[in-house]
C-alpha cells in the first residue's frame, strides 16, 4: 500500500458555486506531481489533524497540477468544514500521491457516466479523458438547480460538451433524469460509472442490478459513506492470530480504537469504510460490514473486513494480525 505523502502548495483556491470550493495544488518547488488516472482521488491532511479523500477533477494529462473541489456539508464529519474555512492560498498542505479504486474500463466499446452534485469530481475527469482518448461516452449531470451546480461553463466550453446532458430538480419535467430509460438505452455492453449522494447511487445501481448489468460493468465510488450503527450492536472480541491477543469490541466502538488501546496502531484514512487502507484479512468467524468499499461479492466471501467501520456475527473475529 501507498502512503507516501508529498507536501504541496495551494496556488489558487476559488469559488466555484455558492457551497463549492475549487483548490488547485502545485508542488512546492514547481515540479512535476506524480501523474494519475481517471477516477483517481488524493487523500488531504487538514490543519485539524482530519484526513480527508478527494477525486482529482482536472484533466489527468496534466502533470503540473491537481485540482480538487469540496461541498461545504452542513451535517459532515468536519473535513469540508476544515477545507474551506481553514485551508487558503498560499498555504502547505500534506497530500497522498493519487490512488485509484474508481478506473475506467478502457476495453468497453461505451461508457455511460452518471453524476450527481459534487459526485462530478472523478466523473469530470472521466469525461476529459475519455474524450482526449477518443472514445465512445455519454454523461448525465443531475443537480439541483443550474445556479448552483459546480463546473457548468467548463463543461459547456469543453470538446465533450455535446455528450453531456444536464438534469436540474428545479427544472422543466422533460429533462428530469430517468434512471430507468437513460439505462435501458445505453447500447449493450455499455460500461457504467456512477458517483454521488448515497441515495443517487442506490438508486442507479438498484435499476442496474434489476436490468440485470452485470457487476463488472458497473463501477461507482461512494463518498462521504455513512456507517451504520445499530441499536442491536453487541460485544465481540477480536483475536490477533500471531500472538492470540484477545480485545473486547464494544457497542459504539470500532475495531480500530480497540485495538489502539491496546496498543495496536491500524492504518486507517477515511474511517468510515470508503477508502480500503484499513482492509484487514479475516481467518476465521463473519465479519458484519458496515462499509461501501467491498463489492458484494467479497462482502460475501468473508475472508476480508474494514476495521474502522465494520463488526462481526460471531463472538469472535479471527484477525491476520
Ligand atoms: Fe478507510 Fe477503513 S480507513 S475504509
Amino acid at each position: 500500500m501507498n502512503t507516501a505523502t508529498l507536501d504541496v502548495k495551494v496556488s489558487r483556491k476559488w469559488t466555484e458555486v455558492q457551497g463549492i470550493c475549487g483548490f488547485e495544488l502545485t508542488a512546492i518547488n514547481g515540479a512535476s506531481l506524480p501523474s494519475f488516472s481517471a477516477g483517481a482521488h488524493i487523500d488531504v491532511h487538514l490543519p485539524d489533524g482530519l484526513v480527508r479523500q478527494y477525486s482529482l477533477c482536472n484533466n489527468p494529462n496534466e502533470s503540473n497540477r491537481y485540482h480538487i473541489a469540496v461541498l461545504r456539508a452542513a451535517d459532515g464529519r468536519g473535513g469540508s468544514k476544515a477545507i474551506h474555512d481553514l485551508v487558503q492560498e498560499g498555504d502547505k498542505v500534506k497530500i497522498s500521491e493519487p490512488k485509484n479504486h474508481f478506473p475506467l474500463a478502457h476495453d468497453a466499446a461505451h461508457h455511460l457516466l452518471l453524476a450527481g452534485g459534487i459526485g462530478i469530481t472523478p466523473i469530470l475527469c472521466m469525461a476529459e479523458r475519455l474524450s482526449v482518448a477518443d472514445e465512445n461516452f455519454e454523461m448525465h449531470y443531475c443537480a439541483r438547480s443550474r445556479g448552483r451546480t459546480a463546473f457548468v461553463s467548463r463543461i459547456d466550453s469543453s470538446h465533450f460538451a455535446h455528450r453531456v446532458k444536464f438534469h436540474f430538480d428545479d427544472g422543466d419535467p422533460d429533462q428530469v433524469f430517468d434512471i430507468a430509460k437513460t439505462l435501458e438505452q445505453a447500447p449493450a455492453d455499455s460500461h457504467l460509472y456512477v458517483c454521488g449522494p448515497r441515495g443517487f447511487m442506490d438508486a442507479v445501481l438498484a435499476e442496474a442490478r434489476r436490468q440485470n448489468w452485470v457487476e463488472g460493468r458497473l463501477h461507482y465510488e461512494f463518498f462521504g459513506g455513512v456507517v451504520e450503527q445499530s441499536a442491536g450492536d453487541k460485544t465481540f472480541q477480536v483475536k490477533l492470530a500471531s500472538n492470540g491477543v484477545t480485545v473486547d469490541v464494544a457497542p459504539g466502538c470500532t475495531v480500530v480504537q480497540a485495538l489502539a488501546e491496546t496498543g495496536v496502531e491500524l492504518l486507517t484514512s477515511c474511517e468510515q469504510g470508503v477508502c480500503g487502507t484499513c482492509l484487514t484479512r479475516v481467518l476465521d468467524g463473519t465479519p458484519d460490514h458496515r462499509d461501501s468499499y467491498l463489492t458484494d461479492e467479497e462482502k460475501a466471501a468473508g475472508d476480508q473486513f474494514m476495521p474502522c467501520c465494520s463488526r462481526s456475527k460471531t463472538p469472535v473475529l479471527v484477525l491476520d494480525l
